[in-house]
């Protein structure tokens, strides 16, 4: 293993000269002839190697002539020397490379799988390349095809059609190398040799997870996405970014007829083409024929009924006795006129708002604006309160800055990886591709968590701790680190501060004393310690695991200090990454979609920052935090004396009647507002409690930027027409506040401080170019431009953010695509790695904070013995509004499981695919158990995209103190076998999938629990 690189001028290979074709070429050192012409312009047939990939040289469509040398050369995997003579298109070279094209298309099934005009080019690049070197397939040969075999397209979206295989071996290598995924083979003899998946089943009764990395690497159309068989002509190809998970991977939607047909991987900073199952043929969600498509107002008299929710039976459920039709006009005007007057009624506590990170940023940005120049308060938040909001209150509070301090793939600079409270296969798979590549090349994973996830089959040790003994574990690393004299004393000198506190602390916690409480054997736990202090790199990556707990701060905070008294943090390959779990969880964040924030983490209590804004968008500003997510669910069911009673509610994008903790309690206190608006793109089972129902735009329907987890803020370009009468979701925010105008004016004198310090200061941060107070606009201003003024609303939030993205222009991002923050100034590259020379606090150290153990707020007990873990899978994302309406992701994972140990299954008489009952004291659903023997005896995992068996009906509320995140990971759950499932619960109950051929499902269900 080669030790991290240090600086960047060590990555620089140097350069050699050679000749191609009469043509002096300079390739870098250890570059290929092929890559080097390449480069150069001048192109040489190929088919088995791909950009990205291994070069395999099995093809020898790329052979060239080298002066002196008798034999041929296949170009890519020949590495260019200096001062050869190479020619790609001597009448010897030119020859051997026909041969091997005109024997290949010999072998073709008369009928292709992928053509481009009229069924010219039947087989993709084969043909193409056939095409331009002018080959003929001689009858002769033709004659000598073999035996063509048989379609399978047992999988629900891809078609593998070996007749058109030319063993290239590229799906092999996207299946095992890139992915790592270990599904596709090369297997059996000579004239039978065949790709195969696992031990040559078909493909859908395989392991195979259905990224699509295959279909997308195949030349011939062997492999194939079912939704793009045939002709490849589209209308046009638009790049985006997926809007599944905060990885942000870069994609083309291919569009016929204003529908995605297909999607490709971009070559984005984030994924380099690669994708998942959800960004490749999760799209049809946008077609759906139950989006909304008009505004809609409840009818008059209809009761809101919390507990009929749980009945509700999404794909059947209809409207139209709830709900009647309106115009944009009327329906904007009851939203907004109630808003309004109950604002200027009861005070401007009395609204509240929950914006989206599924949205843009510029949505994000003007929500959250709305909020505090309309509504009046600081009341906004969105869903990262319910994911990531202890792991920002830490790392806030400890370096000063809420995002990574690496991108994921640095994870290709790290000796070890340290993974915790995540299962990146299925929440962030290809970011934990980044993490399978390296444990390839021979890094360390560790995988700290109850269930032992697939990542755990890359890792080198795996600590299944007890769930809730977070604190304990870490607290027994750092102990360690400190008590073998392994602490990086010069981090700790010149760099933190509290560390005599921390090494006080965490004397009780050796792992001797700590094994019996996490689980963990002392010597392992050692060992880990040992490892992780030692490598001469070593990054932290974490999910839920970690902050949904009522010590998530704590969790965060253990994390931190490990990293800091081992040095492991500010160099490549090393450092702190909390994986953001919804595609703009971060840049919604960031844009101040957060009570107590505004854009950029401005407090709202800093007085500077206070006025500041008040300046820059001309209107009094509540100095005050605001509610979040759970806490306004509470002041919604407030007594009526309450002056900060929550009676009215705007939310966009979001489903808080599925994705906030006990479900119960949350559903009654939507039911409860007087009035309710909301602003989506499916009749959610909030909007179902909804007054006004506002029909808005899907991401591939607008153009907008999102901010992955790796801080690259990324452009995405309207792909399609929205449906019906659905409008931007910047239009209609913009509806809204034209309609509500600023709050009451009263808000000035209440707060002295403000008009004597506005304008006096920059908020933290800032940098003089832009920052320029009064560059913003009041409320009721609407924004100029093509798509609802997207541009224009995004450079407004640049100056309000100009402490960060000052350098990333809308022109910016129109050519780059992805640009990664802090980025100061045009040229500015930006900032992979952070916190090199100083932290983000107010003294540039990190401030280490000791934690102690603290339960969960609820424990087992007889009557409740199981601990219920709740989280996501790899098909189905969050309340699973949009995955489980794309028809393949159905197909593939169509019903709601619970997942148990093989051991906790025979102890309860447990079959897998029984049925059984789980309740915990605040809810209970009913759906079948799988075997997983990953789920820690005595837990249960479910996952929470499922309406019918809705995990968050059981969930507790309880908060972490600091960040304010409910205990989604831990509450006491008693499993009962039988009970009774829905009825025709699901999708896709009738006819409605749309253009994506689905094949028999092979459904992983229970079938292979
Ligand atoms: S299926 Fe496609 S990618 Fe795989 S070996 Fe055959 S031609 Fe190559
Ligand atoms: S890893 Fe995340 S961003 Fe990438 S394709 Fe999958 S869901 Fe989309
Ligand atoms: S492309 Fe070089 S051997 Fe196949």
């Amino acid at each position: 293993m080669t030790s991290a690189p240090t600086t960047a001028a060590s990555l620089q290979p140097g350069t050699v000269t050679l000749r191609i074709d009469q043509q002096t070429v300079h390739a870098q050192e250890g570059e290929t002839i092929f890559k080097a012409a390449q480069r150069h312009g001048i192109d040489i047939p190929h088919l088995c190697f791909k950009d990205g990939f291994r070069p395999d040289g099995n093809c020898r469509a790329c052979v060239v002539e080298i002066a002196g040398e008798r034999t041929l050369a296949p170009s890519c995997c020949r590495t260019a020397t200096a001062g050869l003579e190479v020619l790609v298109n001597s009448p010897r070279a030119r020859k051997s490379q026909q041969m091997v094209l005109e024997m290949l298309l010999s072998d073709m099934p008369d009928v292709g799988h992928k053509w481009l005009e009229d069924g010219v080019g039947q087989h993709g690049e084969l043909s193409d390349w056939a095409q331009r070197l002018d080959v003929q397939v001689r009858p002769a040969l033709q004659a000598l095809r073999r035996t063509q075999p048989a379609a399978d397209v047992s999988h629900p979206a891809m078609a593998v059609n070996l007749d058109a295989c030319i063993q290239c071996n590229r799906c092999v290598r996207a299946c095992r190398e890139e992915q790592v995924n270990d599904v596709i083979g090369y297997a059996h003899r000579g004239a039978h040799s065949a790709i195969v998946f696992d031990l040559d089943d078909a493909m859908g009764s395989s392991c195979c997870v259905a990224c699509g990395e295959c279909v997308q690497a195949c030349p011939t159309g062997a492999l194939m996405p079912k939704s793009q068989m045939g002709s490849q002509v589209v209308d046009k190809q638009v790049d985006s970014v997926c809007p599944f998970c905060g990885v942000g991977c870069l994609l083309t939607y291919n569009v016929k007829d204003n529908r995605i047909v297909s999607v490709d991987g971009r070559d984005g900073p984030a994924n380099h083409q690669r994708l998942c199952v959800k960004g490749r043929f999760g799209f049809d969600y946008a077609h759906s024929p139950q989006r909304l498509t008009v505004p809609l107002i409840r009818k008059a008299g209809v009761p809101k009924d919390p507990a009929a929710i749980a009945q509700l039976n999404r794909d059947s459920a209809d409207w139209s006795a709830v709900f009647r039709q309106a115009s944009w006009d009327e329906a904007l005007a009851l939203a907004a006129g109630q808003l309004t007057h109950l604002r200027d009624t009861h005070g401007h506590k009395a609204l509240a708002g929950f914006g989206s990170a599924k949205g843009s940023n510029e949505e994000a940005y003007l929500f959250q604006k709305l909020v505090r120049t309309g509504f009046g308060s600081n009341n906004v938040d969105h869903c990262t309160r319910l994911c990531h909001a202890s792991s920002v209150a830490a790392l806030l509070e400890g370096v000063g800055s809420a995002a990574v301090s690496n991108q994921v793939n640095d994870v290709a600079h790290a000796e070890l990886i340290f993974v915790i409270g995540s299962n990146p296969t299925a929440n962030h798979p290809v970011a934990a591709t980044w993490m399978k590549n390296a444990a390839k090349r021979g890094a360390k994973i560790v995988l700290a968590d109850p269930r032992v996830t697939d990542i755990g089959k890359h890792a080198w040790r795996t600590l299944p701790f007890k769930p809730d003994t977070d604190v304990a574990m870490l607290n027994a690393l750092i102990h360690t680190v400190i008590d073998e004299g392994l602490v990086n004393q010069d981090f700790i000198r010149d760099r933190a501060n509290n560390f005599e506190a921390l090494k006080q602390n965490v004397q009780g916690y050796s792992p001797e004393a700590m094994a019996p409480i996490c689980g963990i054997p002392a010597a392992t736990l050692r060992e880990v310690a040992r490892a992780f202090a030692t490598a001469k790199s070593a990054m932290v990556l974490w999910g839920m695991g970690v902050s949904q707990h009522v010590h998530g701060t704590d969790n965060a905070r253990c994390l931190i200090a490990l990293v800091s008294v081992t040095g492991q943090i500010g160099k490549p390959g090393s450092g702190l990454h909390p994986l953001r779990g919804q595609n703009n969880v971060q840049g919604a964040s960031d844009a101040g979609l957060i009570p107590m924030m505004y854009p950029n983490y401005q407090r709202v209590s800093n007085a500077a920052a206070h006025a500041w804004f008040e300046k820059f968008w001309d209107t009094p500003l509540d100095n005050q935090p605001g509610y979040t997510v759970v806490e306004i669910m509470h002041k919604a069911l407030a007594d009526d004396s309450d002056p900060h009673k929550v009676r009215g509610m705007y939310i966009m994008g979001e489903n808080p009647a599925m994705s906030d903790p006990d479900l119960n309690h949350a559903r009654h206190a939507l039911a409860s507002l007087e009035h309710l608006v909301v602003q989506d793109i499916f009749m959610t089972e909030t909007a179902w409690l909804a007054d006004v129902v506002l029909p808005a735009t899907a991401w591939p329907e607008k153009t907008g930027t999102v901010t992955n987890t790796d801080r690259m803020v990324q452009l995405g370009q309207q792909a399609i027409d929205p449906p019906g009468q659905a409008q931007p979701d910047l239009w209609i925010i913009q509806q809204i506040a034209q309609r509500m105008g600023p709050h009451a004016s009263a808000l000035r004198e209440a707060q002295p401080h403000a008009s004597a310090l506005r304008g006096s200061l920059p908020p933290e941060g800032a940098s003089p170019a832009l920052g320029r107070p009064g560059g913003g606009r009041a409320l009721a201003c609407g924004y100029a431009g093509p798509q609802s003024g997207v541009a224009e609303v995004y450079e407004e939030m640049r100056q309000a953010m100009h402490g960060v993205i000052a350098g990333i222009s809308w022109e910016r991002l129109q050519r780059e695509s992805s640009v990664t923050y802090p980025c100061l100034s045009e040229s500015d590259p930006g900032e992979p790695t952070v916190f090199t020379q100083h932290f983000d606090t107010d003294d540039g150290r990190v401030h280490l904070v000791p934690a102690d153990i603290i339960p969960a707020n609820e424990r087992p007990d007889a009557d409740y013995p199981f601990v219920l873990i709740t989280g996501r899978q790899l098909e189905h994302w969050h309340t699973g509004s949009m995955t489980r309406r794309s028809g393949v992701l159905h197909a593939i994972e169509p019903t709601a499981t619970a997942s148990m140990c093989g051991a906790d299954l025979l102890t309860l008489g447990l079959n897998a695919g029984d049925v059984v009952t789980l309740a915990s004291r605040r809810g209970q659903v009913s759906l079948r158990v799988r075997r997983d023997d990953g789920t820690p005896i005595g837990s249960v995992f479910m996952p929470f995209a499922y309406y019918e068996a809705a995990a968050n009906l059981m969930t507790n509320a309880a908060l972490d103190p600091f960040g304010k995140i409910p205990e989604f990971k831990y509450c006491a759950v008693a499993v009962r076998a039988g009970g009774e499932l829905p009825h025709n619960a699901g999708f896709f109950s009738r006819d409605r999938v749309g253009r994506v051929a689905l094949a028999a499902p092979p459904s992983k269900g229970v079938a292979q629990a």
